[in-house]
């Protein structure tokens, strides 16, 4: 079965051809960050227009890579929410078409359980490369509007056991890069810094919200902002590289011990032995490296997608979408 996947929940205009929910048959993706990062976040206004001009030269290119003709797309899938409205409508508009004008079915999908499914494509990561994920896992999602912990039993059977109650994991990234004078977006920039500084010497708080499944990151965004005003006001002048790397590796620690804290004793507390991650903060290499070293110290097995597939894409909507057939 060969889906056609179209992604366009935010600021990437993505569009995939997937056979049999595994092989990658196209996977292309247009960012807009360099349009929006002059403005130091994304504009929803301007990211619908862009969609809409970077739409149909980006299905040609998937169909041409695919090396497939349109009659052979068996479904249509889409990312129908969650997202910003405007985005989302140039998705769902194309999507529709399409699938009326080749005659086979449209299959909504949630993007935030779409990064999940990053797991199930073949050119997944280093990580458990050979081994194919089997249910039940814990499956985390840290993306820039979500932080979201799953019990995920079968593919109709995806239980939300906590979620984000203020700043996700990526949100707090780009609005801490932000404080600090990086571009956006701010992960990428945080994760760079942080490789040239401490991370023992800032000791930021641990959001750990003991006895809850939910995250919440806006404390200790505000810690930082805290930390940087005292900063300044003590040393007289502006914030040097050294401190901003020190505060980057200080920031990025708190956020990555309290993601890999949470899922563990969350896994072990659910008697459950597999751990699958994904979304663009899944990209950090300290978080991919913390959660190895822990879970195997736990003999936990753990899945994480490859770095071009944390980030958003249409192949994981399509692979969703060949699941919940
Ligand atoms: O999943 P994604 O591509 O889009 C959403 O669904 O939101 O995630 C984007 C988020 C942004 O907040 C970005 O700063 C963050 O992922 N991100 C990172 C890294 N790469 C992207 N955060 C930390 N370290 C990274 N290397
Ligand atoms: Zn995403």
């Amino acid at each position: 079965m060969i889906i056609l996947g179209i992604e366009t929940s935010c600021d990437e205009t993505a569009v995939a051809i997937v056979e049999n929910g595994k092989k990658i048959l196209a996977n292309e993706v247009s960012s807009q960050i360099k349009f929006h990062s002059k403005y130091g976040g994304v504009i929803p206004e301007l990211a619908s227009r862009k969609q809409i001009e970077l739409m149909n030269p980006i299905l040609e290119e998937a169909q041409k890579h695919a090396g497939v003709n349109w009659s052979d797309i068996d479904a249509v899938a889409v990312t129908s929410n969650p997202g910003l409205i405007g985005s989302l409508l140039v998705g769902i508009s194309t999507a529709k078409a399409l699938a009326y004008l080749f005659n086979v079915p449209l299959c909504e999908v949630d993007h935030v359980e779409a990064h999940l499914y990053a797991n199930f494509l073949d050119d997944r990561s280093v990580i458990n490369h050979s081994t194919t994920i089997e249910m039940p896992f814990i499956g985390l999602v840290v993306s820039g509007g979500h932080t979201s912990l799953f019990l995920v039993k079968g593919h109709r059977d995806i239980e939300l056991l906590g979620k984000t109650r203020d700043d996700a994991a990526g949100e707090a990234f780009d609005k801490v890069a932000k404080l600090l004078g990086l571009p956006y977006p701010g992960g990428p920039e945080i994760e760079r810094l942080a490789k040239k500084g401490n991370p023992e010497k800032i000791k930021f708080p641990r959001p750990y919200l003991h006895g809850s499944y939910d995250f919440s990151f806006s404390g200790l965004k505000t810690a930082v902002a805290y930390y940087l005003r005292d900063a300044v006001c003590s040393m007289q002048h502006a914030v040097d590289t050294e401190l901003k790397a020190d505060i980057s590796a200080g920031f990025q620690e708190a956020v990555v011990e309290t993601l890999v804290y949470k899922t563990i004793k969350t896994a072990k507390k659910k008697g459950i032995g597999r751990i699958a991650l994904g979304g663009g903060v899944v990209a950090n290499n300290r978080l991919r490296s913390f959660f190895k070293e822990e879970s195997e110290k736990s003999g936990m097995e753990l899945f994480i997608p490859s770095t071009e597939l944390c980030l958003d894409n249409a192949a994981m909507v399509a692979c969703r979408a060949y699941y919940k057939k």
